[in-house]
C-alpha cells in the first residue's frame, strides 16, 4: 500500500455519521444537536445540555423536573463500590481508581448485559449521578477524610462541591463548574469516544465501553492535558519566568500542554468562554498572579508558535482555584463526557458496523520456520 494511503492518527478520515455534535474546522465552532456551544453554557445548566445531548431537544420544564429528579435519586452508589476504593492504593491515580470503580458498578450490575436504547439510557443516566459519588469518595480518601453523602436538595454541580469539600462555594464558582461541565460534555469522534464506539462495535456492553473510555481520556494528548497544564503552570512558578522555562522546553521538543487541536488550528471555540470562567474565578479568589502567568504564557507561545490553547489550558488552572486536587481534574471530565461517551455509545448500536481497520504491513517477507535440527 502506498505511504499516501496511510493516515496515521486516522488524522482527516471520516469513519462515520452523528447527529450528536458538530466540529467545524473552518469556523473553529462547536455545536450540540445544533445548538452553539458558547449560547448552551450562557444560558443553560449542564443537567440541561446532559438531557440535550441524549434526546436530541432540550427539555421542557416538567422533563427537566422529571430528568433532575432522575438524576439526584440515584447518586448513592453500592456500597461494595465505596469498599473497593478505599481500599486501593493511596497513590494509585485517580483515573485509575475511577477506571477500576466503573469497571465494577458493570461487574455489579445484573442488568449491565440488557441491551436496546431504553436500557441503555437507565444506565447511562446511572453513571451520570454516580461518576462525581466516585471522584468525590477519592477526592476525599486522599486528604484521609470520610466520604459524604450525595444531597438530593442541590443541583449537579452544588452536590459535587458539597461531596468533595463538606460545603457548597459562592454561587460563581458553582456557575463556573457548571460551564466546564457543558463545555466537556461532548466533542464528536475525539480519541475517547472513538474508543468507546470500536468497543460497542463489537456488541460489547456500555460499561466496557466507558470503561475503555476512560482509560483513553487518560492520556495527556487528550484529557489527561488539564492535570498536566496545571503541573506545568506549577513548574513555572511565576509570568517572569514563562520566557526562559518555554526557551527550554522548546529546544527540547516539548509538547507544551494545553495547546494545539487535532482539528482545530486557528482556536478552540470552547475557550473563550471557559477563559471568562477561570478569569471570573480568579477575581473572586483573588489570583492575580496565576491569572498573570497564564496570559503571559499564552501570549508568548502563541507569539512563537501560531499555536492556540484549547479547552485544558483554561479549564485546568480554573479546577485549581475551585480547590480540586490536580489529579482530580481528569476524573472531573470524565463526570461531564460521561453524556457524550454513552450517546456515541447508543449510536453506535443503533447503526452497527464493526470497527476494524487495515494495516500495511512492512515487516520481514513470509519465510520458512527454520528446523530445529
Ligand atoms: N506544543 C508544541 N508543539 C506543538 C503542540 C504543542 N502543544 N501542538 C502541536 N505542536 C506542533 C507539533 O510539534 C508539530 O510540529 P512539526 O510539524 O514541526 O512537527 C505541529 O505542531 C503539528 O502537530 P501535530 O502533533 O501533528 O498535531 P496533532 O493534530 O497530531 O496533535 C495534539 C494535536 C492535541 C495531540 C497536540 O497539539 C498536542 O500534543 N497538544 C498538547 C496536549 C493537549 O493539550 N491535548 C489536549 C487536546 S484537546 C482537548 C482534549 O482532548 O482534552
Amino acid at each position: 500500500m502506498a505511504e499516501e494511503n496511510i493516515h496515521k492518527g486516522l488524522a482527516g478520515v471520516v469513519v462515520d455519521t452523528t447527529s450528536i455534535s458538530k466540529v467545524v474546522q473552518e469556523t473553529n465552532s462547536l455545536t450540540y444537536r445544533g445548538y452553539p456551544v458558547q449560547e448552551l453554557a450562557a444560558s443553560r445548566s449542564f443537567e440541561e445540555v446532559a438531557y440535550l445531548i441524549w434526546n436530541g431537544e432540550l427539555p421542557s420544564e416538567e422533563q427537566l423536573r422529571e430528568f433532575t429528579a432522575r438524576e439526584r435519586s440515584q447518586r448513592q452508589v453500592d456500597p461494595r463500590v465505596i469498599e473497593l476504593i478505599l481500599g486501593l492504593p493511596k497513590d494509585a491515580h485517580p483515573m485509575q481508581v475511577l477506571r477500576t470503580a466503573v469497571s465494577y458498578l458493570g461487574a455489579a450490575d445484573p442488568k449491565a448485559e440488557e441491551d436496546g436504547t431504553e436500557a441503555n439510557q437507565a444506565k447511562a443516566e446511572r453513571l451520570l449521578a454516580q461518576i462525581p459519588t466516585l471522584v468525590a469518595v477519592d477526592h476525599r480518601r486522599r486528604h484521609g477524610l470520610e466520604p459524604i453523602a450525595p444531597d438530593s436538595e442541590l443541583g449537579f454541580s452544588a452536590n459535587f462541591f458539597q461531596m468533595t469539600f463538606g460545603e457548597v462555594p459562592e454561587d460563581e464558582v458553582v456557575r463556573a463548574f457548571d460551564i466546564s461541565m457543558i463545555l466537556y460534555a461532548e466533542h464528536s469522534f475525539n480519541a475517547s469516544t472513538f474508543t468507546a464506539r470500536v468497543i460497542t462495535s463489537t456488541l460489547s456492553d456500555l460499561y466496557s465501553a466507558v470503561t475503555g473510555a476512560i482509560g483513553a481520556l487518560k492520556g495527556p494528548l487528550h484529557g489527561g492535558a488539564n492535570e498536566a497544564v496545571m503541573a506545568m503552570l506549577e513548574e513555572v512558578k511565576t509570568a517572569d519566568r514563562a520566557a526562559e522555562w518555554l526557551d527550554e522546553a522548546l529546544s527540547s521538543k516539548k509538547k507544551i500542554m494545553g495547546f494545539g487541536h487535532r482539528v482545530y488550528k486557528n482556536g478552540d471555540s470552547r475557550v473563550p468562554t471557559m477563559r471568562a470562567a477561570f478569569e471570573k474565578m480568579a477575581a473572586v479568589k483573588g489570583a492575580d498572579d496565576l491569572l498573570a502567568l497564564y496570559n503571559a504564557f499564552e501570549k508568548d507561545f502563541v507569539d512563537r508558535k501560531g499555536i492556540y490553547p484549547n479547552l485544558d489550558y483554561p479549564s485546568g488552572p480554573a479546577y485549581h482555584l475551585m480547590g480540586f486536587d490536580t489529579e482530580a481534574f481528569t476524573p472531573i471530565f470524565v463526570m461531564a463526557r460521561i453524556t457524550g461517551w454513552t450517546a456515541h455509545i447508543m449510536e453506535q448500536q443503533a447503526s452497527n458496523a464493526l470497527i476494524r481497520p487495515l494495516s500495511a504491513y512492512n515487516g520481514e517477507d513470509q519465510r520458512q520456520v527454520p528446523s530445529k535440527d
